[in-house]
């Protein structure tokens, strides 16, 4: 765990405007900045980033976060990632976990980047060296050349070849970036031995792991890769993207492969538009990094039951990252086949022939549920739906959504009104159309008193807490803001509404973070609590009147209490004021 006060101290000292002006280009647009979205497409923008703040927003597409959320959204980074990203741009070194953990402790040490060069290096002469490698690879149909774009290397046979170009074999930085093993005895030797080598480069095109494969078929594992180390996680890096940017934007189509070889069996016939996810499963985080590059995105997994598997997982760690905009299809080859050898068998015309006819999402997800349900019974179509259920849940795309979700009543023979009551769908097209309204239309008096709470909880007075005596989920909301307040007078607005979450509607939760995102900078927050107050307070007065008025109209004159009587003459002249 990174110490919360150093993320306070991180997002302080960075500036949100470097951080995404960065990547995308600012324009200043009064107290803010503004740029098109980069989370999705438009053409005006409505996107901002507030430098008082230290946040962006879009009132487009409702993605906002401070810097260390847009490193996360944008770049694909994980939590971590995007804290170390950030404190490299200030300068800072990122506090290490003190508490006990069972993994080592494992720390960007300097030179791990130049030590995996140097090996990458070393393999790369090693393979001109070894007539049995290039015999293999040449025996695969690669040619050098397309060996020599993807870097493709020879490790040796031998248990120290690596000691050859660093002195300091026993360096603790070839232990982390996993080039080298120890033993229980302490001895050191070479992770990769009698191997080919693919190296795995991040997206600036650094090497930051490898991928070995056997020559011999006797040997095990077939695939022997770089463990999971500071520069490399598995989950986070495609195999071959760096090589395939240029190619998919040209094809304006990304394919997801499983294997090295399939990357480059498919480059050496002119499809260089490949990745493979190294081993695991797509994550959401792949899909994130390349719908950045393109619209399109074909799985082609192999025609085995393992590769089945693989793009039912694929498929649904992709719901979440869904758009309108994007579009998935899944590739099922001939069960003997995968994409290397399917294409060095029928060649390029006919894989990407192949690739046309892939199966879009929609399609897949609805072939995959009725595989073995016949949709005759009540129980049969039940359990459609319950299947159907989480993966409607998890899209958020309002067309792709709808569309699926018609398709899906339609088979069980419900109508959409009953799906959408039944399966308790969030309405994400009413919620899009009513959020640029939500900006424009003022906040209620209690969401107003909440707003400003949040800012300065130091005004709120403890008498406050009796102007709210509602049970709407929105008066349970205020309430806990409230008391969160008079317990922590001097905290930020975040931490005010960490306190409040356990007594406050979620959704009602997020939507005042929302405004709070919006509110307006220039506002002086001390007039606008007392305003709010004096609202509230006239609110209550009135209510406590119309409680009166609706008992005692049910009386006669002479049932009147003394203090009744007292209170309609008060009733009668404030009335009478305020007109
Ligand atoms: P495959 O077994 O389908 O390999 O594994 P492949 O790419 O077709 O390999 P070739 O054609 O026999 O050379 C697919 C991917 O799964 C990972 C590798 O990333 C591999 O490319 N894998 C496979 C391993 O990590 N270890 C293994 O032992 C096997
Ligand atoms: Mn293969």
């Amino acid at each position: 765990m990174i110490p919360e006060s150093f993320i306070q101290e991180l997002i302080n000292r960075v500036d949100i405007y470097d951080v995404i002006n960065k990547s995308v280009p600012l324009k200043k647009a009064g107290a803010n900045y503004s740029a098109c979205c980069p989370f999705h497409n438009e053409k005006s923008p409505s996107f901002t980033v507030s430098p008082t703040k230290q946040f962006y927003h879009c009132f487009g597409c409702g993605a906002h976060g401070t810097s260390i959320g847009f490193l996360m959204e944008y770049q694909g980074l994980s939590f971590v990632e995007a804290v170390q990203e950030l404190a490299k741009i200030a300068g800072m070194i990122v506090p290490e976990e003190t508490r006990d953990t069972d993994k080592p402790q494992q720390k960007i040490i300097p030179g791990m980047q130049e030590a995996l060069q140097t090996a990458l290096n070393y393999y790369r002469a090693e393979l001109k060296k070894s007539p049995r490698a290039i015999e293999y690879l040449k025996g695969r149909g690669l040619s050098g050349q397309v060996a020599a774009n993807f870097q493709v290397g020879y490790a040796p046979a031998g248990w120290q070849n690596l000691q050859s170009v660093f002195p300091q074999y026993e360096s603790e930085v070839l232990e982390t970036i996993g080039l080298v093993v120890k033993n229980e005895q302490g001895k050191r030797y070479d992770r990769f031995r009698d191997r080919i080598m693919f190296p795995i480069h991040d997206q600036k095109g650094q090497v930051i792991g490898f991928g070995g494969r056997v020559i011999d078929p006797e040997d095990t594992p077939k695939y022997y890769n770089s463990p999971e180390t500071p520069l490399f996680q598995k989950g986070n890096e495609l195999y071959g993207l760096f090589m395939a940017r240029r190619a998919m934007r040209d094809a304006c189509r990304a394919l997801v492969v499983e294997g090295y070889m399939d990357v480059v069996a498919l480059a050496q016939y002119g499809i260089e538009y490949a990745v493979a996810a190294l081993g695991t499963a797509t994550t959401p985080v792949h899909i994130a990094k390349l719908t950045r590059q393109t619209d399109e995105i074909v799985f082609c997994f192999d025609g085995d039951n393992a590769g089945l598997k693989a793009a039912w997982r694929a498929a649904m760690n992709a719901l979440p990252a869904l758009t309108d905009g994007l579009k998935l299809s899944f590739l099922f080859l001939p069960s003997e086949h995968d994409p290397d050898s399917f294409v060095r068998e029928f060649g390029k015309e006919a894989f990407e022939a192949k690739v046309k006819t892939a199966l879009p999402l929609s399609q897949y997800i609805i072939q995959h549920l009725s595989a073995d349900n016949p949709l005759q019974s009540q129980e049969d179509k039940v359990r459609f739906l319950n299947d159907a259920e989480p993966i409607l849940q998890q899209i958020q795309a309002p067309r792709s959504r709808l569309f699926l979700s018609k398709r899906i009543a339609e088979l069980t023979g419900v109508s959409q009104d009953e799906m959408q009551g039944m399966l308790k769908l969030p309405n994400i097209q009413r919620q899009q159309q009513a959020r640029p309204k939500q900006t424009r239309t003022p906040v209620s008096i209690h969401r107003r008193f909440l707003l400003m709470l949040l800012m300065r909880p130091d005004l709120v007075s403890a008498q406050d807490s009796s102007l709210i005596k509602g049970e709407t989920d929105e008066d349970k909301m205020l309430r806990a803001g409230i008391e969160a307040a008079i317990l922590y007078p001097s905290s930020k607005p975040a931490a005010i509404l960490h306190h409040m979450q356990d007594k406050s509607d979620p959704k009602l939760m997020r939507e005042v973070e929302r405004e709070l995102q919006l509110l307006d900078e220039s506002l002086d927050v001390a007039l606008e609590i007392s305003g709010a107050r004096k609202q509230l307070i006239e609110m209550r007065q009135q209510r406590a009147h119309t409680n009166l008025f609706d008992t005692i109209k049910e009386k006669s004159l002479s049932e009147l209490t003394e203090e009744e009587r007292a209170l309609l003459r008060g009733l009668g002249n404030s009335q009478k004021n305020s007109m």
